[in-house]
């Protein structure tokens, strides 16, 4: 937009929002315009951050008027750039539509706004003895709002689903700026198309959600929490199915790092590394968490159970289980600090695929083959939710030296994985989106009916192209 349109619409914005809402010096702006990798940035022409859906429309429907386009933002946590501005947009930043609206323990709902982070939701869910079951590291940053537009998966999808399955009712603001109140807090709305799973996983290219209704489950009494190192891939696979039978309900997370992965963790952050006091070097190793009802040491006891006879059959080298919450935390912090680690090399590649259960040794096998054969130096930093699927299949330089270089594979790379991925019946993105990163995957590989049925999707509902351009499509 030429300029003087620029500064009409920012009078217009600052008239509806206030002089506080809307940010126009790059100084403000600034944190608003990258991601927490640094690995994406642009300029918008401004950011707003409205402080109710009336606001949100009405900012909407003024952009529309003059043509704007719109890049709705939650808590910038993503890793594909689908909240990151591009050029020009007008950034809607939620994070001030954060309140709860109210919570339903006998029905087991909760109705949010948009900018609550996951973090406050799942506090508000616990005072009622109910937990918000979404289990991600960034969940003191990420946004309702934003993990509905990503369909943000975590590490207890196994167990809970994606957040797709956590939503039973959405309020969305339009492109052309009407409110659509879909805020059912029911299990059953029979009547249609479910118009919400559409906007779920949308990465804000058809309207912006500004609150949801949520399903919430029982809080488990306690949580257990494993480390292990493991003899294979197969090894974990076989573990796998053991805990599956011996503890239906209750198995959560089944966390797979391989060896490069704990290496990583090992030289980049030596203290969490001997926090878990890890015996020998570093092997692949999982992270397992059960939930227990009971109040008994019923659970414990068949994951104690099923653990030994792992170390019995040599599927396992050893086993922690924690003693204390503060343990469970040390575990945890080992497996969530592997994105940082990586920024300590200079370059990541980050890959999230997903492939059935049965295929991911041929996966590891075929793509680390793969990724040595275009890169040297480089090294398959995989790990991920193994008991879904969905392997993070990260590069990392073999040293900072090495940094250049990878950069300049990663589209071959980013290629070669997402042909592997597909090609073995599974998905080139399993649970970060298509953003920025991989739009080239998605009209590579989902060019024909699926894309098609995606563009009219689009333009059905978009049709001034105004939504998140240049992300997803
Ligand atoms: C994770 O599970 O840690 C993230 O989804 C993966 C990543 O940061 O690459
Ligand atoms: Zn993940």
């Amino acid at each position: 937009m030429p300029d003087h349109a620029n500064d009409e619409l920012i009078r217009k914005l600052t008239t509806a929002l206030g002089k506080s809402g809307v940010l126009t010096d790059p100084a403000d702006r600034m944190a608003y315009e990258s991601d927490w990798r640094g690995r994406y940035a642009g300029n918008a022409i401004c950011v707003i951050l409205p402080r109710s859906t009336q606001e949100v429309a009405q900012a909407v429907a003024l952009c529309a008027a003059a043509g704007a386009s719109i890049v709705p933002q939650g808590g910038r946590t993503g890793l594909v750039g689908g909240a990151i501005p591009l050029a020009g947009e007008v950034v809607f930043s939620l994070e001030r539509i954060s309140a709860l609206r109210s919570i339903d323990p006998l029905g087991m709902t909760m109705a949010v706004d948009a900018g609550m982070t996951l973090g406050a939701a799942r506090a508000h869910a616990a005072r009622h003895q109910l937990d918000l079951p979404v289990l991600i590291g960034s969940e003191g940053s990420a946004q309702i709002g934003g993990i509905i537009a990503t369909n943000a998966g975590g590490s207890n999808v196994l167990r809970h689903g994606m957040t797709r399955q956590r939503v039973t009712g959405l309020e969305v603001v339009l492109p052309d700026g009407r409110v659509w109140d879909g805020m059912r807090p029911v299990a059953k709305d029979n009547t249609g198309y479910a118009l919400q799973q559409v906007f779920i996983g949308s990465e804000g290219t058809l309207g912006i959600v500004t609150g949801a209704v949520l399903q919430l489950v029982p809080a488990p009494k306690s949580v257990l929490t494993a480390f292990c190192p493991v003899a294979s891939i197969d090894a974990a696979l076989s573990l796998l199915v053991k805990l599956r039978s011996s503890l239906p309900d209750a198995l959560v997370a089944f966390e797979y790092m391989n060896a490069a992965t704990v290496a990583l963790i090992s030289d980049q952050r030596p203290e969490l590394a001997a926090a878990l006091a890890l015996p020998g070097g570093p092997s692949a190793c999982l992270l397992i968490e059960a939930e227990d009802f009971t109040g008994t040491e019923a659970t414990q006891d068949r994951l104690h159970d099923a653990l030994v006879s792992g170390l019995e059959r040599g599927e396992i080298t050893d086993a922690l289980l924690a003693q204390s919450v503060a343990q469970r935390e040390a575990f945890w912090a080992f497996r969530e600090a592997i994105s940082f680690a990586q920024n300590g090399l200079g370059h990541s590649v980050k890959n999230d695929v997903s492939v059935p259960i049965g295929s991911i040794p041929e996966l590891l096998t075929r793509g680390s083959a793969l990724i040595a054969g275009i890169c040297a130096d480089a090294q398959p930093i995989c790990y991920g939710h193994l008991g879904d699927g969905n392997i993070h299949f990260n590069v990392s330089p073999a040293s900072r030296d090495h940094a250049d270089a990878l950069r300049a594979c990663e589209p071959a790379i980013n290629a070669a994985l997402a042909d592997l991925a597909e090609g073995l019946g599974g998905s080139f993105s399993a649970e970060h989106g298509v953003g920025q990163a991989k739009r080239d995957s998605l009209a590579r590989l989902r060019a024909g009916p699926e894309l098609e049925m995606m563009r009219r999707i689009k333009s059905a509902l978009d049709p001034q192209g105004l939504m998140n351009p240049g992300k997803l499509l």
